[in-house]
């Protein structure tokens, strides 16, 4: 195998978060990387290389001019096999998007020939977006879902990959037989995962993930195998939250014993301790749930677009911040048309401005600190030390032109950054790092 240099320094205009309220920008600098961690930000290239062990005629260093240099972004929620028809059936809400567009669609993964077609298609085009890390649905079919994990390796990517399971509420050509039937075939599906990865045809930085797809289309049963399994395993749990108003009912009815909705996942050990969870949407968690999730330290995948789309509400990510959540953003594709998270930060601010005036004025928008955090730190934190170039973390960048966006207008480097965010489409990506490692 080819040996890849992970120790080297980039040179450009440096932007990143290491809190909401805090960004860190350093015109004309030098990220320094050695054996793929971050090792700091200078002002000359002297101090850069003091801080590297090896000599410095051996480390290069990588001149990205007038570019700007920012964390990889992280996509902490979507589904690979909605990619195809992403932009379509957006007249729907949830359940009938879900039963109309989207599992008949799932159902087709089955067929590995139209998954490799169509996978190769979603990862060839989540090359070109800023995304570095995501958190990702597959379908049912554990040999789809394994081409995915492999294709998503091969391009460079960090990823959670997840087998979905469904033992209810589906059309027959998707729905698995039983609970033991889903269990055995995420079994089937995390022994072949492990066996790829001694053999070196996934990367360690592709995982699996335990995917229970929501509540209305698991059992009781199913869910307290697969709790038990990542709590003995030591794998994390993906799954949704909590979406819209029917689907909360729709709960209720299912499962009149729980509490709340997100007990049902509680009961089955998927909230916290030990396990690690990230749930999708939480736009109407009530008071009891955002306690559980807070104690739990599950993250939140706030998805806007996906919310808005699908007409399901505006999720209250300003208490979510004065409440501490681990709160990462979602593009939640085919719920969201767009595979941005550049986009989903602007759209996460534009809805919280819906918010903040037509439901709750104590509630202030989000600023552009606190989306840019989201989207980088706060859902890199589910990956580990992901998401920022303080020392000891990840080195996983992504370099942006915005000469498109070049006007008469004088711009410094915080508003060269807030305008790639509203208008990613005008800003070319140039070149892409995951752990150190070039991958575009
Ligand atoms: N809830 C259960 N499945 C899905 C899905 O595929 N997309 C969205 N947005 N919500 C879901
Ligand atoms: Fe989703």
């Amino acid at each position: 195998m080819e040996e890849k240099n992970t120790t080297h320094i980039l040179y450009g205009n440096i932007v990143y978060a290491v809190s909401p309220e805090k960004l860190v920008f350093s015109e004309g600098a030098y990220l320094v990387c050695e054996n793929g961690k971050c090792r700091g930000v200078y002002d000359s290239r002297e101090d850069a290389l003091r801080t590297l062990s090896a000599q410095p005629e051996k480390v290069p260093v990588t001149d990205f001019g007038d570019r700007l240099i920012v964390p990889g972004l992280v996509d902490l929620h979507l589904h690979a096999p909605q990619y195809a028809y992403r932009g379509l059936g957006m007249d729907l809400e949830l359940v009938e998007w879900l039963n109309t567009v989207t599992f008949p669609e799932e159902a087709k993964y089955g067929e590995i020939t139209y998954a490799a077609q169509a996978y190769d298609d979603f990862v060839t085009d989540m090359k070109q977006t800023a995304t570095t890390r995501m958190c990702v649905f597959g379908t049912v079919h554990p040999e789809a879902t394994l081409l995915l994990a492999r294709k998503l390796s091969e391009a460079g990517f960090g990823a959670y990959v997840g087998k979905v399971n469904m033992d209810r509420n589906a059309p027959d050509s998707l729905c698995e037989e039983s609970a033991t039937a889903s269990f055995t075939a995420t079994m089937d599906y995390l022994r072949k995962f492990a066996f790829l990865h001694s053999q070196g045809r996934i990367s360690e930085r592709v995982q699996p993930i335990i995917t229970p797809r929501f509540i209305p289309s698991c059992t009781p049963e199913l869910m307290e195998d697969l709790g038990e399994l990542a709590t003995q395993q030591n794998l994390k749990v993906q799954s949704h939250l909590s979406e819209s108003k029917k689907e909360i009912e729709w709960v209720s009815e299912l499962e009149p014993d729980a509490a709340f909705y997100g007990d049902c996942y509680a009961k089955a050990g998927m909230m916290g301790n030990p396990v690690t969870s990230v749930m999708a949407h939480c736009v109407w968690s009530s008071p009891e749930e955002i306690r559980m999730i807070k104690e739990g330290g599950v993250f939140v995948a706030h998805c806007p677009q996906s919310n808005t789309n699908l007409a399901s509400g505006i999720a209250p990510i300003r208490c979510y911040l004065k409440e501490g959540l681990h709160l990462g953003l979602g593009t939640d594709i085919a719920g969201g048309f767009s595979r941005s998270i550049f986009r989903a930060m602007a759209d996460a601010i534009q809805v919280s401005k819906l918010y903040y005036r037509l439901v709750d004025q104590d509630q202030k928008p989000l600023t552009l600190s606190e989306a840019f955090y989201m989207g980088t730190l706060g859902g890199g934190a589910f990956f580990g030390k992901v998401g920022t170039f303080l020392d000891g973390y990840d080195l996983d960048a992504v370099v942006l032109d915005d000469s498109g966006l070049d006007s008469v207008f004088d711009m410094d480097l915080a508003k060269r950054l807030e305008r790639i965010v509203y208008m990613p489409e005008s800003a070319a990506l140039c070149a892409k790092y995951v752990q150190g490692e070039r991958i575009l």
